[in-house]
C-alpha cells in the first residue's frame, strides 16, 4: 500500500499541474464553470488609496489584483481624464483652487486646469474606508498622496500596461438616451487611444449608457464592452447580443445564477460590483459563473480566489 506522504506528494503535484494550466483570464465561451474569477479593484484600491488615481493603481497591483476599473470623462477641451463624479469637488481642491468656477463641472475645465489639482489629499482628511483609522494606511503614507494628480486616460493605461492590470474603462454618460456627440466623441476617442497602444487585449469598456457600448462594437469590434445594469433583464443573453457587448456587469443585489449559467454558456461575461461586504466576498467568489468582481477590498478578495 502507498504510504500517507506518497499519496501527498502525488496529490500536490496533480494540484500544481493543474493550476499553471489555469489561464490568466476568465476564460468566455467555454461550457463549465468559470476557472478563476477576476479581482477587479474599483476605481483603484480605493480602500487604501484615492480613487482614480495611479496610487490606486499601483496599490491594486501591490495587493495582488488582476485589474482595476476607473472612470472616464471628457475635460473642456475633450481630453480624456480619470474622475468619477460630474464635479471636481469631492475628490479635488477644485473650490480651493478655482473659488470663482462653481458648480466645478469637470466639462468647464481644461485637461491642463485639472491636472494642477491635488486628488489625494482628501483621502487623508476624510480617511472614506476607515483604513488610517485602522493603521492598514500608515499616516506617511497618506500624507504621500497629496502629491496624486488627477491622471488622464493615456497615463493610467500607460500605467496598468507597466504594472500588469487589466483594465475596465467605465465611460461615465446618461444611461437610456440617444447616442449624444459627446458620448460618440468619447467613444471615438477612447478606441483611438486603446488601438493606439495595442491594448485592445487588455482593455474591456463598460457604461451604463449602452448605446455608447453599441457604438463601440460598430465600430470596434476588438475591443470588449460590457452592459452596467442595476437589474438583470428578463432574457439576458437576448440583451446583452442586441447590443453587440461581450459581457454584462450587475449590481451584485441583482445577482441571478440561473441568468449568470445562461449569459456565460452562451459566451459573456459577468462582472458582479460593488462587492464589499465580507460574506459575499466569500459566496461570489466560489460562484461558478462570475468572471469577475469588482471591489473596493482588493485585498479581501484576493486570498478567497487564490489558487481557484
Ligand atoms: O463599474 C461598476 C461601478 O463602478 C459602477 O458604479 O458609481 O461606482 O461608477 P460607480
Ligand atoms: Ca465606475
Amino acid at each position: 500500500m502507498m504510504h500517507v506522504w506518497t499519496w501527498v506528494v502525488v496529490v500536490g503535484l496533480v494540484c500544481a499541474v493543474a493550476l499553471t494550466a489555469l489561464p490568466d483570464r476568465a476564460p468566455i465561451a467555454e461550457g463549465g464553470p468559470v476557472a478563476r474569477v477576476l479581482v477587479i479593484a474599483h476605481r483603484g484600491a480605493r480602500s487604501v488609496a484615492p480613487e482614480n488615481t495611479l496610487a490606486a493603481a499601483r496599490r491594486a497591483a501591490e495587493l495582488g489584483a488582476d485589474g482595476w476599473e476607473l472612470d472616464v470623462q471628457l475635460t473642456k477641451d475633450g481630453e480624456l481624464v480619470l474622475m468619477h463624479d460630474d464635479v471636481l469637488t469631492r475628490t479635488t481642491n477644485a473650490r480651493e483652487a478655482f473659488p470663482e468656477r462653481a458648480p466645478w463641472r469637470v466639462a468647464d475645465f481644461t485637461r491642463e486646469e485639472i491636472q494642477t489639482l491635488d486628488a489625494g489629499s482628501w483621502f487623508g482628511r476624510e480617511d472614506p474606508f476607515g483604513t488610517i483609522r485602522s493603521g492598514e494606511v500608515r499616516a506617511e503614507e497618506a500624507q504621500a498622496f497629496g502629491g496624486e494628480r488627477v491622471p488622464t486616460l493615456r497615463d493610467a493605461l500607460l500605467a496598468s500596461s507597466e504594472l500588469d492590470l487589466f483594465v475596465n474603462i467605465e465611460l461615465k454618460g446618461t444611461p437610456f438616451a440617444p447616442l449624444s456627440s459627446a458620448g460618440r466623441e468619447m467613444v471615438e476617442k477612447v478606441v483611438s487611444l486603446v488601438r493606439e497602444l495595442g491594448m485592445a487585449e487588455r482593455v474591456i469598456i463598460s457604461s451604463f449608457d449602452h448605446e455608447r457600448i453599441r457604438y463601440l462594437g460598430e465600430i470596434a469590434p476588438e475591443i470588449p464592452g460590457a452592459l452596467l445594469v442595476l437589474s438583470l433583464p428578463p432574457d439576458p443573453v437576448g440583451y446583452v447580443r442586441g447590443y453587440g457587448a461581450e459581457a454584462i456587469n450587475p449590481q451584485v443585489s441583482a445577482y441571478d445564477r440561473e441568468k449568470a449559467r445562461l449569459l456565460h454558456e452562451a459566451g459573456y461575461g459577468v462582472y458582479l460590483w460593488t462587492v464589499n461586504d465580507p460574506r459575499d466576498l466569500a459566496r461570489f467568489a466560489a460562484e461558478p459563473y462570475v468572471s469577475g468582481i469588482i471591489t473596493d477590498w482588493p485585498q479581501r478578495l484576493r486570498p478567497l480566489v487564490a489558487g481557484r
